[in-house]
């Protein structure tokens, strides 16, 4: 059977400050970003820097309530979340659900990019948060 994985799609850092960190990736490794969004729903900025046919996913909280808040408060910044690339985000979820794993999502959802997305609590994938990401535009 074919992975049902076809790409790290993100690797997702959370920060506390946006733009120092957009400076570092641009001035030490001439990164640049390609997409920038506020995901209110989620309450966290996004800064988007492409590398090869992947991002590095910064991440920084809009408001004090905000998941990525109180992650910054319990953990400081890091790592925070793997994007997996799926064709299908519906059947990965309900793979994770037949494995009897736990997640965080009951149905995908929208994303940021207009991308599908569901995310799978880390108590089913080994200690890392993990976002199975549908991208509608054929990546
Ligand atoms: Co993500």
């Amino acid at each position: 059977m074919e992975s049902m994985l076809t790409e790290i799609d993100h690797v997702a850092i959370a920060v506390s400050d946006l733009e120092a960190a957009i400076a570092w990736y641009e001035s030490t490794f001439a990164a640049t970003v390609v997409h920038r969004e506020v995901v209110e729903s989620d309450g966290v900025a996004e800064a988007l820097i492409q590398v090869a046919d992947s991002y590095v996913q910064l991440l920084t909280p809009t408001r004090d309530d905000s998941p990525v808040a109180k992650f910054l408060a319990k953990r400081g910044e890091g790592l925070h979340h793997v994007g997996y690339r799926v064709r299908d985000c519906a059947a990965a979820l309900e793979a994770v659900r037949a494995a009897g794993g736990r997640v965080i999502d009951a149905a995908p959802r929208p994303g940021s990019r207009g991308t599908t997305v569901a995310f799978v609590h880390p108590s089913a994938s080994f200690g890392t948060l993990v976002e199975l990401v549908e991208d509608g535009s054929g990546h």
